[in-house]
């Protein structure tokens, strides 16, 4: 077995400079599982800095994991709009009435792996951290901290099982075992403010003299990566349709999928063909308005693809909504739909000064959120 780094210096360091995270207990402070997995699964979403307003905000409304998971699904959704991944949102809510079904989050790493959408990353940190199991939770920060420390120039993805093996090895230390949950924090806060991904601050870093990386010269050059294929683009053709009142037409996608049961603006599929302006007219909620496209595009990063979507608009007299769909007041279309379909709304309110949608500020959600998206099915 090659050297593993002697932990103490890493758990001495924490001691003195461990972050203080809204969804971390104090030292000494029994961890609430609720509050670890919650944060855990907003973190493989987004950053700490992001996650921390949100996380706080959704404790709010759901400050215990029954409240969860007695919600319907529209409040959890609401909750989550902004935060990426709908199916996310989704194993969430399964996941926490799964967990009022067993009476509570199991205390062991196998046990929290079979609760629905818990992948390894997740029940190792939750297991570590609320229950002071015995894992290692890799994420990014680890597979850099351990690339660095036993200089793997392999490239990610494929590394990946290699790090793994290699981040596993801390668990040989007793004083690893004694605090799993203090040194899987540890490596995250290690990997966050001082094995950062661009200029690490070996000077201060407790493993210095321990790192292979380091001793090479090529720790800020770890871990090599892969280069990625360009993303395809995907184009959409969009039908914003407004009532006198101001509200807007939406309709409810599809329960799976991409964004899987999220309101939406109804449009074309998204594909990588261009759209002839005939055959995108038949996606069209209503024939009989006098359709207005729209000069620019709204755009949207997903993981796998650039979705650029062009935008018509057009109003019509007071009336039911068609079969399908439902009418929503500005308030509500900001605050339920996703954040590809806000983009509409922005390019809306730029090239569109009859609309009322203009979002509050940038970010186009209000503070309050209030006024859900009407559930499932249901036309006003
Ligand atoms: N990144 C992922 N999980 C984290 C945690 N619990 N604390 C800090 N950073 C993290």
């Amino acid at each position: 077995m090659s050297f593993s780094p002697d932990p103490a210096p890493l758990l001495a360091w924490y001691d003195r400079h461990r972050r203080s995270l809204p969804w971390r207990a104090l030292p000494g402070e029994r961890p609430d599982p609720y509050r670890v997995w919650l944060s855990e699964v907003m973190l493989q979403q987004t950053t700490v800095a992001t996650v921390g307003p949100r996380y706080s905000d959704f404790l709010s409304r759901f400050p215990t994991v029954k409240i969860l998971a007695a919600a319907p699904w529209e409040a959890v959704a609401e909750a989550w709009a902004g935060l990426g991944y709908y199916a996310r949102a989704r194993n969430l809510h399964a996941c926490a009435k799964a967990v009022v079904a067993l009476g509570g989050f199991p205390r062991t790493v196998e046990g929290l792996r079979a609760l629905p959408g818990i992948g390894a990353y997740t029940a190792a940190a939750v297991g570590a951290i609320a229950f002071n199991l015995p894992a290692i939770a890799v994420d990014g920060n680890v597979e850099r901290v351990t690339s660095r420390l036993h200089a793997v120039e392999d490239p990610l993805p494929s590394a990946r099982p290699r790090l793994a093996a290699l981040a596993e090895r801390f668990l040989a230390s007793e004083l690893v075992r004694e605090r799993p949950s203090d040194f899987v924090q540890a490596l995250f806060d290690l990997g966050a403010t001082i094995c950062t991904p661009r200029n690490p601050a070996c000077v201060l870093c407790p493993w210095a003299l321990q790192c292979e990386g380091r001793k090479a010269g090529i720790a800020a050059t770890l871990p090599r990566k892969t280069p990625k294929a360009a993303r395809p683009t995907r184009l959409g053709v969009h039908f914003l349709l407004t009532d006198p009142a101001g509200r807007l037409l939406l309709r409810r996608r599809p329960e799976s999928g991409l964004l899987g049961g999220m309101p939406e603006i109804p449009g074309t599929p998204w594909r990588e063909a261009a759209w002839g302006e005939e055959e995108a007219m038949g996606f069209a909620p209503l024939a009989g308005p006098n359709w207005r496209a729209l000069e620019g595009e709204a755009r949207h990063g997903f993981t796998h693809f650039e979705l650029r979507m062009r935008l018509l608009v057009a109003s019509i007299p007071a009336g039911e909504a068609p079969e399908g769909y439902f009418w929503a007041t500005p308030e509500e279309a900001r605050a339920g739909l996703p954040t590809a379909m806000l983009r509409l709304l922005e390019l809306a309110a730029e090239e569109h000064e009859g609309v009322p949608m203009r979002p509050a500020r940038g970010r186009g959600r209000p503070p309050g959120r209030k006024g859900a998206i009407p559930p499932e099915g249901h036309s006003r």
